[in-house]
Order: structure tokens, then C-alpha cells, then sequence
């Protein structure tokens, strides 16, 4: 899919909108079996031809979950440990809010990859189904039925011990204007995001800024990623991409990224 990227032409403060750099198709993320090599485990479906049924359907969607539209998938039933309290005093909540359990639904390495709510063609609905995937390289394949979930020895298993991970489901706190007045340095909310970045002006604060990084308020996953943003499967860092699917177009060279909330 396509949407906009934004620059920011940083000294006249001026906006301008680019395109490019957005694209699901032929990433990580596309579990097509005809994509089998760009992911680390050759995580692929064995006959699934479609790219967003594996998080979204047009109908009948899970509607028990609200953290990404239309979604596809059975809702992770993990119980997560949380990161806890920042040196700041801010406290994690006490599980993942939605926007994270969407991510977590595959990278908890507890859940289903391949849970499907909604099959393609006239199959029946409401029963979640598991369709056939391969974990392994492609020599074996789980048949139907058999829930995969994201295998342990992939670096992209996040597990469900969050205490070693950036902390998410965290209310954004900016007391005031002044980064070093808080221990996290966390700049303003209404603070332009410098760089070209993959996502939405809806803050209410025009072009875009940390509070259009944030759901309800907070860091969750997607503060950080798009899903859909075009991963190159060689997972170069320079060019016009988005490695590790992040937000800022080149990924976090110069720890832009980071540089982007806190003012360190
Ligand atoms: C690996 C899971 C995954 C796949 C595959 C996927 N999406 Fe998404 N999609 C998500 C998540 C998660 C969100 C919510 C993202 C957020 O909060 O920023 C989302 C949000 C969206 C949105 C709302 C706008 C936005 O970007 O937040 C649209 C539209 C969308 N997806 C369309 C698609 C289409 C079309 C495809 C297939 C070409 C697709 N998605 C494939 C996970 C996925
Ligand atoms: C339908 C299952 C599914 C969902 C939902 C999903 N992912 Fe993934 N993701 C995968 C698979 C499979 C891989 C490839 C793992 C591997 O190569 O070992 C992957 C890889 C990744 C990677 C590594 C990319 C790289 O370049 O190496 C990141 C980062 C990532 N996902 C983030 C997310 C985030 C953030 C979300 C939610 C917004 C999300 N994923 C939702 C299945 C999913
Ligand atoms: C504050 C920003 C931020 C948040 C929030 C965040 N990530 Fe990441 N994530 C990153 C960065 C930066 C990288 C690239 C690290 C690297 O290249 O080693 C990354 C890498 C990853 C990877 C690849 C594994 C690795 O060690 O490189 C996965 C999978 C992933 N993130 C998933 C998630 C999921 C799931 C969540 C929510 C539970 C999440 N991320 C929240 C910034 C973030
Ligand atoms: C979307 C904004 C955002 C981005 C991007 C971001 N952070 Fe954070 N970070 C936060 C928030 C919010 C907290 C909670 C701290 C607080 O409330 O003071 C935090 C906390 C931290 C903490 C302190 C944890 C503690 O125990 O006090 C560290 C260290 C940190 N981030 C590092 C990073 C790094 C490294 C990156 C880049 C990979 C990054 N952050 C990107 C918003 C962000």
C-alpha cells in the first residue's frame, strides 16, 4: 500500500509531502508461500495467496479486537510481564494495550501466526482456523489446524517478558517544554518530527508530530513501526526503505529514531 511520507525542510520550517518508501508487498511481512526467502525462518503459508488476510479481512472480522482495523486474527490470551516503572516514575499499564496485542498476537512466540478468523473463498466463519505454514525452511509444513507460533529461535520472538524491551502501553509524559526538566528528556508532544516519516497527521496538531507517534496517548508498538512499511529483505539501512519497518525512512541511523522523543 501506498500513503504519504512527510519531510521536513527543518530551517524554514516548511512542509512538504513525498511519496514512496511505504510497501508491504514482498517484505517480512508478506506470508505468501511465493515470498518464502525474505523472511529469517522462511515463515510462509503453504497456500494462502493473499498478503493481508494474515492480519485483516473485509468481513466478519474479529470485532472482540480493537487494536487494528478489521483484524483477521484471534486476540493473544498472553499474560505479559510489563516493564514496570521508568526512572521517571511513569508506570507501564498492567498488560498491553490493543495497538501492541496486534503485534504481540504473532511476535509473543506463544500465539498463532497462522490463526485466520475469516478463510478466503465460502468457508465457514467464526471458527478461528489455523492454515497450513512452515516455520523450518520449507521441508516440513504444520498442516491445517496445527496453530504455529513465531519459532523461538528467531530473533524477532519478542516473547511475552517485556521487561527487557522499550517500554510500551506507557502514557507519553511531558510535563512541560523543558526536555531536561524530566528524567526522560521526553521533548513536547507537539514537537515536528525532523526527517521522513511513515505516518499520520491526526493529532489535531498540523504535520507531523510525537502525538501522531502515539496511541491514546501512548507508546505502543506502532509508535515506532508500521507493519506495512517496506522492509528490504537486504535489510540495508541507506537507502529510501524501511528497515526493521520503522516509522523513519533509513531506520534508526544516528539514532534518529530515539533522538526523535528524547532530547539526549
Ligand atoms: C502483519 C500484519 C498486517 C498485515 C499483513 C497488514 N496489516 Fe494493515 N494493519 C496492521 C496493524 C497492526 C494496523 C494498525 C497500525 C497502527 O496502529 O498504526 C494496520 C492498519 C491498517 C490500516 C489503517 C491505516 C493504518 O495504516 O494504520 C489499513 C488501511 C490497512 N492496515 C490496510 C492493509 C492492507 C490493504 C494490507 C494488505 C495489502 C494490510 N493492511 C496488511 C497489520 C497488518
Ligand atoms: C501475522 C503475524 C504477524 C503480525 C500480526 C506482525 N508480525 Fe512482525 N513479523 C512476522 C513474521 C513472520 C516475521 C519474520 C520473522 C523472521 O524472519 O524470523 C516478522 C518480522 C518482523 C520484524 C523484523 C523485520 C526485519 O527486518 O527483520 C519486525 C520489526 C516486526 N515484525 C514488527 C512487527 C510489529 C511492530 C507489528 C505490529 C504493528 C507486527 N510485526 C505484526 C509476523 C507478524
Ligand atoms: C521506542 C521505539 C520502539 C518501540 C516502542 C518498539 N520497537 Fe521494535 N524496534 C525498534 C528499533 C529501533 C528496532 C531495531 C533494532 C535493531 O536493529 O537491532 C526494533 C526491532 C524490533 C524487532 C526485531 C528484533 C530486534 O531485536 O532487532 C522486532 C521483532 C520488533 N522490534 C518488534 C516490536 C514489538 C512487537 C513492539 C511492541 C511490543 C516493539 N517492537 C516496540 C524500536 C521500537
Ligand atoms: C515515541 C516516543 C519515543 C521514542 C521514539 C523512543 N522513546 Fe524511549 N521512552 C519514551 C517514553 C514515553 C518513555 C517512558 C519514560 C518516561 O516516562 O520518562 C521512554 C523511556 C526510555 C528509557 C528509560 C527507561 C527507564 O527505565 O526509565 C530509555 C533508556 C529509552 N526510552 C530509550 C530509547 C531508545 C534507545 C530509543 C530508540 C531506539 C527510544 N527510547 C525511542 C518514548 C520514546
Amino acid at each position: 500500500m501506498k500513503r504519504k511520507g512527510w519531510v521536513l525542510a527543518g530551517i524554514l520550517g516548511i512542509s512538504s509531502i513525498v511519496f514512496g518508501g511505504s510497501g508491504i508487498v514482498g517484505t517480512k511481512h508478506d506470508l505468501r508461500p511465493t515470498n518464502p526467502n525474505v523472511n529469517n525462518l522462511n515463515i510462509f503459508s503453504q497456500n494462502v495467496q493473499e498478503i493481508c488476510i494474515f492480519c485483516h479481512t473485509p468481513h466478519h472480522s474479529n470485532t472482540a479486537f480493537t487494536g487494528a482495523p478489521l483484524w483477521n486474527k484471534a486476540d493473544t490470551t498472553s499474560q505479559f510481564t510489563m516493564y514496570g516503572t521508568t526512572v521517571s516514575g511513569t508506570t507501564t499499564d498492567a498488560q498491553p494495550n490493543a495497538p501492541s496485542k496486534a503485534c504481540l498476537s504473532c511476535h509473543d512466540g506463544a500465539t498463532a501466526i497462522n490463526s485466520i478468523v475469516n478463510l478466503p473463498g465460502p468457508q465457514p466463519i467464526g471458527n478461528i482456523a489455523h492454515v497450513s505454514m512452515t516455520t523450518d525452511g520449507g521441508t516440513t509444513f504444520s498442516g491445517d489446524g496445527v496453530a504455529v507460533p513465531m519459532p523461538a529461535n528467531s530473533y524477532a520472538n519478542i516473547g511475552t517478558d517485556l521487561t527487557n524491551d522499550h517500554p510500551i502501553s506507557i502514557v507519553y509524559n511531558a510535563p512541560n517544554a523543558d526536555p531536561d526538566q524530566n528524567p526522560g528528556s521526553l521533548r513536547p508532544i507537539t514537537t515536528a518530527l525532523t526527517g521522513t516519516w511513515l505516518v499520520r497527521d491526526s493529532d489535531g496538531v498540523a504535520g507531523p508530530t510525537i502525538g501522531d507517534l502515539l496511541r491514546n496517548g501512548k507508546v505502543e508498538c506502532p509508535s515506532c513501526h508500521d507493519p506495512h512499511a517496506n522492509n528490504p529483505a537486504d535489510g540495508n539501512w541507506a537507502d529510501n526503505e524501511h528497515p526493521m519497518f520503522l516509522r523513519l525512512v533509513g531506520g534508526n541511523q544516528g539514532s534518529a529514531l530515539c533522538l526523535a522523543c528524547h532530547a539526549k
